[in-house]
């Protein structure tokens, strides 16, 4: 484990995306509501992302709510949405301590006005920050591609390229993300950044997310960076 917390990364991780899954099942375990188990995902989200920027990462990306999570119970949708209210609010009092530049990718719409105003105010107040954190709310990797399609047919596009879709995707003029590491055993991506991680490598851990921590994040990088990225080519 980097316990000094030195920079051990270098140009070749400059994005780690997560996948941030396991918080109900560890809920369960302990007998708790799954409500419990975001709390405590909360909890570990925040120590993760203080980690990556510690180790020199300089773009994090969070999967907190997906378009098909709406399929889930009222109460639970709402404890996770109040989760991320009260980071926002965390943030804004505390710009030293949490130091990111804290954006939101997604589909904003269904959102009420007053979180709506928070999340563009704290992307405003926070935009001189060096490490940007990107929480995917109401995102979808599929919704985002025909958002960038529609956005496209309205500028009057006929025919497009792939930078066309690159630069109307919500993630546009980041880099995409190097590294995407899911939690919780699952081996599937659950529409998160379609488009961009047509390169990126995965990681896969057991671990909970509510349980995850640094020693996790110096193993996935550890582990990307014993991968040969090839790109197509012949190394
Ligand atoms: C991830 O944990 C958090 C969100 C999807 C918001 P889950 O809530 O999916 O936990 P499991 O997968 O049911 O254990
Ligand atoms: C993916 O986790 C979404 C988030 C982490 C926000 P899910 O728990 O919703 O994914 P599935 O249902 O196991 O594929
Ligand atoms: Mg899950």
């Amino acid at each position: 484990m980097n316990t000094k917390n030195e920079k051990t990364v270098d140009d070749r991780l400059k994005h780690i995306a997560f996948i941030m899954d396991g918080n109900g099942r560890w809920a369960k375990k302990r007998g708790m509501p799954r409500s419990f188990g975001h709390k405590h995902g909360a909890k570990a989200f925040r120590n993760v992302v203080e980690y990556c920027g510690k180790i020199g990462i300089k773009h994090v990306t969070v999967y907190a709510f997906s378009t098909e999570n709406w399929g889930r119970p009222q109460g639970e949708i709402d404890s996770i949405i109040e989760l991320l209210d009260k980071y926002i609010d965390e943030c804004a009092q505390n710009m030293e301590k949490y130091d990111v530049r804290l954006r939101f990718i997604g589909d904003m719409t269904p959102f009420d006005d007053k979180l709506k105003a928070k999340i563009k105010s704290i992307e405003e107040m926070t935009k001189d920050k060096s490490l940007i954190l990107d929480v995917a709310l109401n995102y979808g990797g599929r919704a985002e591609i025909v958002n960038a399609c529609n956005r496209l047919i309205k500028e009057g596009k006929t025919n497009i390229t792939e930078d066309d879709i690159s630069r109307t995707l919500y993630t546009a003029g980041a880099p995409d993300p190097d590294l995407i590491v899911r939690t919780a055993g699952e081996m599937r991506l659950s529409n998160f950044l379609m488009w961009q991680s047509a390169y990126s490598e995965f990681y896969f851990t057991d671990t909970l997310w509510p349980d995850m921590g640094p020693a996790d994040v110096d193993l996935a990088v550890e582990e990307f960076y014993k991968r040969k990225r090839r790109f197509g080519k012949v190394l």
